[in-house]
């Protein structure tokens, strides 16, 4: 059984006190965390505040982003050494605003896959990628080229530990209602994509959340889809209503 996992991507928002604020306003209101795990992707600077107020309330802190090396001379980059000994729980790799913006590629995101790991920081391996077609044991499979690369030399060991995301660059941030279907089509392909390259035994058990566009209107048709086993959120996860709307959307109506 995969235990759904709510993720808010808070992007560029919110300083220090309002990530804390946030915190505490929904802390007492999360789902049980054996049920449901929910998490926040602050902004780096606030990581540290807001995994001192989370407390023993189970809501998962998560980078947005850190670099493949350790330490060294890299100027403005984040650490994963220093977000392990932070208690950070998952640090997202390769966003697609990432990719977009500051031209992240494939081989710099695997790099960076990889050091996660081997730190023991989670990570949660975002896809925006469209399907190619790839012949497996005699049979068509449509297959994500964008994330065989990226987990290129990940063990079979490795690959049960991460997470992985599907936002397609149609849904994200354009505020739209997502598709419900293709959303679910694409982490079917993931899933599949997971089976051809490691077992099937992995591909069921491996998490795979959609990204772009949920909100507290949606969340429930996704969530229903067998392949949907989380969700990653956006603008809609920036206000506490509806982001507590979504984090408890099993009892919602
Ligand atoms: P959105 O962003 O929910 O605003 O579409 C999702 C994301 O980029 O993770």
């Amino acid at each position: 059984m995969r235990k759904p996992f709510i993720v808010a991507n808070w992007k560029m928002h919110k300083n220090v006190a309002e990530s804390v604020d946030f915190v505490n306003q929904i802390k007492d209101k999360l789902p049980d965390p054996d049920k449901v795990e929910v998490g926040i992707s602050p902004q780096a600077f606030a990581l540290h505040s807001m995994k001192q107020a989370a407390g023993d309330s189970g809501l998962r802190i998560i980078a947005q982003n850190a670099a493949a090396e350790f330490s060294g001379p890299f100027t403005g980059e984040l650490s994963l050494r220093g977000l392990r000994d932070l208690g950070t729980d998952y640090v997202m790799l390769g966003h697609i605003e990432r990719r977009r913006m500051f031209g992240e590629n494939n081989a710099a995101v695997n790099k960076k896959v990889e050091s996660a790991l081997q730190m023991g920081v989670t990570p949660i391996i975002c896809t925006d990628e469209t399907m190619v077609q790839k012949v497996v044991n005699g049979e068509i499979h449509y297959v994500f080229q964008q994330l065989m690369d990226v987990l290129h030399g990940i063990s079979l060991d490795q690959i049960k530990k991460v997470v992985i995301s599907y936002e397609p660059s149609w849904a994200v941030g354009v505020g739209q209602h997502a598709n419900v279907a293709l959303a679910e089509e694409g982490c079917r392909t993931i899933r599949r994509t997971i089976a051809d390259n490691y077992t099937y035994e992995i591909a069921d058990k491996i998490r795979i959340l959609y990204g772009g566009s949920v909100n507290p209107d949606n969340i429930k048709a996704l969530m229903a889809k067998p392949d949907i086993d989380g969700v990653l959120v956006g603008r809609a996860s920036l206000d506490v209503d509806n982001f507590l709307k979504m984090a408890n959307y099993l009892d919602e109506d």
